[in-house]
C-alpha cells in the first residue's frame, strides 16, 4: 500500500543518511522475517557494501536454508556469505538431553560461528582497504520498549535468540525496524517483494529444531522431525490456517517408542506430538480447535510418509500450565 510504501523509502533513506557514502556493513540472517526485512532495507540503500551472513546450523525446518541462501538472495540481491556450521552444532550437542543445556550450546555455536563468518568478511574488506563500520540488526519498536524482552519472550526460559548477534562497539548499530511493529515489517517485506514464506512465517524458535527433539539431538533425528513438520506445515498451509495459527510445532519424542501396525508387519517406531496454539503475544497461549479433517491428513500423511514415525498425538494443554514448546 501507499503508506507502507512510504515507510519503505523513509527506512531506506535513512539509512543511506546514516551509513553516508562508504564503509560496509555487516548483517546476520536467521531466516527469519525481521533479519530479512532490515537486511533488505540495507541492502536498498546501499547495495553491495552490505555484507549478510547466513549461519547454517542445521536446525531449521526443510526448506528454510534454500528460502535464505537461495530466494532471498534471488528476492533482494544480497551479497550472502553462507557459513556452514551444522557439523560443529552436531559435534556441540552430542549426548546433551537437557533442554537449557542445549540452549546454552546453541548460543554459543552460534556466537562462535558468526565471529568466524565475520572475521573472513572484515578480512575480504580489509584486503580491499575497506572498513565495516555498520553492524545490521532487525530490533523492532516492542523490543525497543521492553528493552531486551521482546515479544515472543518469555522469563522462564532462558532465551537465548540465535538472531541475535554479539556485542561489538567497533560497529555503530543500522536498526531500521526500530519503529515499526511486526505486521508493519511484514508488509514492508512483502513491499520490498521477499518470499512470502518468510515474510509470514510464524514465530520459531532461536534453537530451532534442536528444541523440538525430546532427547539428544542427531542428524538422523533432524530428518525425521523435518519431515513430519513439513508435511504438518503444509497441511495447514492447505486448509488455509497458517495465519490463524500463531504456531505449531511439531516435537518429536525420540527417545519414546510404540508399538504399531503397518501392512502384515509390527513396527516400533516414535510418537511425535502436534502442538497448535493461536496466541496474540506468545506470554499465553490457548490450544487451537483444528478440524477434524485437518488433523486426519496431518496424521495420515506423517504415518504414511514418515516410516520411524507410527503414532501422531495432539496436545490440548493451554499456557499456562503448558509452554508452547516441549523444552
Ligand atoms: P514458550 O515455549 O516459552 O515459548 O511458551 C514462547 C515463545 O518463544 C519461543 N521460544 C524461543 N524463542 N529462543 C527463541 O528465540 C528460545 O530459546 C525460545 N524458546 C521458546 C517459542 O517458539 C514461542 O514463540
Amino acid at each position: 500500500t501507499w503508506t507502507m510504501l512510504n515507510i519503505a523509502e523513509e527506512q531506506i533513506e535513512r539509512v543511506r543518511e546514516q551509513i553516508g557514502d562508504s564503509g560496509l556493513a555487516i548483517c546476520g540472517l536467521s531466516g527469519g522475517v525481521d533479519s530479512a526485512v532490515a537486511a533488505a532495507i540495507v541492502q536498498r540503500a546501499i547495495g553491495d557494501r552490505l555484507h549478510c551472513v547466513f549461519v547454517d546450523h542445521g536446525l531449521l525446518r526443510e526448506g528454510e536454508a534454500e528460502q535464505v541462501e537461495r530466494d532471498f538472495v534471488a528476492a533482494t540481491g544480497v551479497n550472502l556469505h553462507v557459513y556452514d556450521a551444522q557439523e560443529a552444532f552436531l559435534t556441540a550437542l552430542a549426548g546433551v538431553t537437557d533442554p537449557e543445556e542445549k540452549r546454552k550450546i546453541i548460543g554459543r555455536e552460534f556466537i562462535r560461528a558468526f565471529e568466524a563468518a565475520e572475521a573472513t568478511v572484515l578480512g575480504e574488506a580489509a584486503e580491499q582497504g575497506e572498513k565495516v563500520g555498520f553492524l545490521v540488526q532487525g530490533t523492532l519498536y516492542p523490543d525497543v520498549v521492553e528493552s531486551g524482552g521482546g515479544a515472543g519472550t518469555s522469563n522462564i526460559k532462558s532465551h537465548h535468540n540465535v538472531g541475535g548477534l554479539p556485542e561489538d562497539l567497533e560497529f555503530a548499530l543500522v536498526e531500521p525496524l526500530r519503529t515499526l511493529f511486526k505486521d508493519e515489517v511484514r508488509l514492508v517485506g512483502e513491499q520490498l517483494g521477499l518470499p512470502a514464506e518468510m515474510v509470514w512465517r510464524q514465530p520459531f524458535p532461536g534453537p530451532g529444531l534442536g528444541i523440538r527433539i525430546i532427547g539428544e539431538v542427531t542428524a538422523d533425528r533432524l530428518d525425521i522431525l523435518r519431515r513430519a513438520d513439513a508435511i504438518a506445515r503444509q497441511e495447514l498451509t492447505r486448509a488455509g490456517l497458517d495465519r490463524d495459527i500463531w504456531q505449531m510445532p511439531v516435537v518429536l519424542l525420540a527417545d519414546v517408542r510404540s508399538v504399531g501396525v503397518q501392512g502384515d508387519g509390527r513396527t516400533y517406531g516414535h510418537p511425535v506430538v502436534i502442538r497448535p496454539v493461536t496466541s496474540e503475544d506468545a506470554m499465553t497461549a490457548d490450544w487451537a480447535r483444528l478440524p477434524y479433517e485437518v488433523m486426519e491428513r496431518i496424521s495420515t500423511r506423517i504415518t504414511n510418509e514418515v516410516e520411524e514415525i507410527n503414532r501422531v498425538t495432539l496436545d490440548i494443554t493451554s499456557k499456562p500450565p503448558g509452554t508452547i514448546e516441549w523444552e
